[in-house]
């Protein structure tokens, strides 16, 4: 790599190329015509979450046609959950429609950012992993006027801290970290884990291993997810008639603000429906194993911690060669896992699934990032994680965050969150760009203030929701209760509050008073997701045109 200016100075710096990043990206070039901008990635492939996780399996759990960039739709989804390749084939086609390979820095991971105070520029440390490029220089500085980080969430694989796991002489695998190169076929599994991903992982695994023992510390609820491929002559309607496709997102987002009021409000009838759909796909899949149906029984509410969609795992856990473990895990010795309870019990294995989550409350982990005053982002946070709005940070000017403290769901995409806050954060960068554009230096951070305020209220109503319910322990708070990972709302509410900047929320070093609207605010509007009455009232013209447009369209087919 050439150290030389034009690869050292960036306006924006994005750490990460998964939908935070790209979609950052994208709007740079929409809203801000800025192509003078850096993406930094640690792996070597566009996709983040979905260039991760390659496990047997792996799919959303949303609609992948609600699932995408509402700007970048794709009729051609052949599932209504495709799998992870799917979805990273896709996002890989809309960076290179947009062109953002030229802009991505694979194999590049940021260590540390630093805030300078008289350049008003972040300093970034990147280390290059490998390759030609380290042969020469192992890390530079990039400098950015603008540092945004799209790293996720769910980036960090968490490694349990169980007795003895170093000393297992058999393959160990997490969940995001597959290795494809391993034959699962003929061998003795065990996976620790029975969330979301050993979901998918296990009817996948008890396919081909001889055994699959499951080691399960709490049961989850689970709900059937009703998987189907999408017809050729729908996805040929979604092509040729455009508002066919775009009615089937808004009707997706409806129910899936809806399904908010199962998973995140409590004692809701629709959290009593979650209960019967699962006992009862339960009794279908496992018609005569009351022992088993007992402990796949969660004893909190739906909503607690994620419901799970899967038609699959229950079948899997009925297998005669899949054993459900709910003894606790004593230690891992060379060759096997060892129970307690009351028998011990030592499971010989060959290989060991992690599908043990991730590190959910160490933001940014393990960079290091220091902003005014060198004053450092743990020390910021060294109470808890928190942010303004989930993107902007306490002494952290001219920063951003996608998918941060507070922005998780339970019952909606993340994508959506995304999309807002990727329009939000373009609204800041725009002024700072328009800035430089004369000359000046910008400077913009949340006041700690509005931070504070903000924050008590997002608590206040997280700690009237089911995440809080003490009956459960989740990846979306800390052993005390703190929620922070969640919102608080449906994703409308939160982009209704996105959909506007206030300028008095913020600290502005402005040295040509480039905040017109400064005491005002600025409207920048949302991605108007779920249905208008004038799209439901539609709706009969719609279906009579995709009647005719099927027939229209099969007609000569079927002569043939
Ligand atoms: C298996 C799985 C399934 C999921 N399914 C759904 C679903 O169905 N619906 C849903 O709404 N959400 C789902 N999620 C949540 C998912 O993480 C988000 O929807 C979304 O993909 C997050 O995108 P992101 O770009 O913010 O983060 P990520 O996709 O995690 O991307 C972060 C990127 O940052 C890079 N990075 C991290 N640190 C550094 C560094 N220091 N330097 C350089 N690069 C760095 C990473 O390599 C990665 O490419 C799922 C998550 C998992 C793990
Ligand atoms: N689209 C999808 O369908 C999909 C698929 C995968 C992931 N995801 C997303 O990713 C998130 C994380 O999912 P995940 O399944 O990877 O992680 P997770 O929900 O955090 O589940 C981790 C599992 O490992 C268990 N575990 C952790 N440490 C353990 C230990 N020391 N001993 C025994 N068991 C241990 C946990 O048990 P406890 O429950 O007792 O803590 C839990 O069952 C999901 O909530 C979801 O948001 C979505």
């Amino acid at each position: 790599m050439a150290h030389g200016q034009g690869r050292t100075n960036t306006t924006v710096a994005i750490i990460g190329a998964g939908f935070s990043g790209t979609c950052t990206a994208i709007d740079l070039i929409k809203r801000n015509q800025c192509r003078d901008f850096v993406i930094l990635e640690k792996g070597l492939e566009v996709g983040g979450t979905w260039s991760d996780n390659t496990y047997p399996g792996c799919c959303c759990d949303v609609q992948s046609h609600l699932y995408s960039y509402s700007f970048e739709p794709n009729s051609n989804w052949s599932r209504e959950f495709p799998t992870q390749a799917e979805i990273q084939r896709h996002m890989v086609s809309v960076a290179e429609k947009w062109g953002l390979y030229r802009h991505i820095r694979f194999n590049s991971t940021v260590s540390e950012g630093r805030w300078n105070e008289e350049r008003k520029k972040w300093d970034i440390a990147v280390n290059i992993g490998s390759g030609k490029e380290a042969e020469y220089g192992e890390q530079y500085t990039l400098k950015a006027d603008f540092l945004i980080s799209g790293v996720g969430q769910l980036n960090q694989p968490y490694y349990p801290e169980i007795r003895g796991l170093e000393n297992f002489s058999g393959k160990v695998m997490h969940s995001a970290r597959w290795d494809w190169t391993y034959p699962i076929n003929g061998k003795r599994v065990a996976i620790i884990g029975n969330g979301a991903t050993a979901a998918q992982i296990i009817p996948e695994v008890a396919k081909q291993a001889i055994s699959l023992t499951v080691f399960q510390r709490t049961p989850n609820w689970v709900v059937p997810r009703n998987d189907t491929a999408i017809s050729v002559s729908r996805r040929t309607a979604y092509h040729y008639i455009p508002a066919i496709r775009k009615r089937y997102r808004s009707q997706l987002m409806d129910m899936r603000e809806d399904f908010f009021q199962a998973a995140s409000v409590p004692d809701t009838k629709e959290k009593d429906g979650i209960r019967k759909d699962c006992l009862e796909m339960m009794a279908r899949s496992i018609p005569s194993n009351t022992e088993l149906r007992a402990k796949l029984t969660p004893v909190y509410p739906p909503g607690c911690k994620r419901v799970i969609c899967s038609d699959d795992f229950f079948p899997a856990l009925n297998r005669s060669n899949v054993t459900l473990q709910t003894d606790p895990i004593e230690q891992i010795t060379r060759t096997s896992i060892s129970t307690s309870g009351k028998r011990s019990h030592e499971h010989e294995i060959d290989c060991l699934i992690l599908a043990t989550g991730f590190k959910t409350q160490q933001f940014l982990f393990p960079m290091e990032i220091y902003g005014s005053q060198g004053r450092s982002l743990s020390d910021v946070w060294k109470e808890a994680p928190s942010a303004f709005r989930g993107v902007n940070v306490e002494s952290m000017p001219n920063f951003g965050i996608l998918y941060g403290p507070n922005t998780n769901l339970g019952h909606n995409s993340i994508v959506l969150m995304i999309e807002a806050q990727s329009r939000y954060l373009n609204a800041l960068i725009g002024k700072v760009i328009a800035a430089k554009k004369a000359g000046l230096l910008l400077a913009l951070s949340p006041k700690p203030a509005v931070i504070e305020s903000y924050n008590k209220w997002l608590q206040e109503r997280l700690q009237k929701s089911t995440f809080a319910d003490p009956r459960c322990q989740s990846w979306y708070k800390t052993a005390e209760g703190r929620i922070l990972n969640n919102w608080c709302g449906t994703v409308v509410e939160y982009q209704q509050m996105m959909s506007k900047v206030q300028w008095q929320n913020y600290e502005i070093e402005d040295p040509g008073n480039f905040m017109v609207s400064r005491g005002a605010f600025d409207q920048i509007g949302r991605v108007v997701e779920e249905s208008s009455f004038l799209q439901k009232s539609l709706d009969g013209v719609l279906i009579g045109s995709s009647v005719l447009f099927a027939g229209a369209f099969l007609w000569p087919r079927t002569r043939l």
